[in-house]
């Protein structure tokens, strides 16, 4: 992994932390949670568990309410980078694992573009 400060550091606690929206709409209006943003985010747990790089000083995945950026849908954001992803299967999960979350690379393929909205 790339360096960090640990959770020593009274500023940091975790390392990296990727919050997914999983937000569904009772009215059947379009939302990540239709485009397989669920399966994205059990995925992602899994992976950064079986990495074992979930913890204090390590890796938080987190559900998130809607992140209002609804039209790239499904999407996640990775802090403290800030960075906006787009993902459509686990596949894509596993770079941003792989690449982002392990290593700080960026995946660009997957980066959200800035004038996507709600
Ligand atoms: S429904 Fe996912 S960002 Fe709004």
């Amino acid at each position: 992994m790339a360096p960090f400060r640990t959770a020593r550091d009274p500023f940091v606690y975790y390392q990296r932390h990727i919050f997914f929206c999983l937000n569904e709409r009772p009215n059947g209006e379009d939302s990540c949670a239709q485009h397989g943003a669920q399966a994205g985010f059990a995925h992602c747990k899994d992976r950064v568990k079986g990495e074992r790089l979930a913890g204090p000083g390590g890796v938080r995945v987190n559900k998130a309410g809607c992140l209002d950026r609804c039209a790239g849908g499904p999407v996640a954001v990775v802090y403290p980078e800030g960075v906006w992803y787009t993902y459509v299967d686990k596949d894509d999960i596993d770079e941003i694992v792989d690449s982002h979350l392990k290593n700080g690379q960026v995946v660009e393929r997957l980066v959200l573009p800035p004038n996507v909205g709600r």
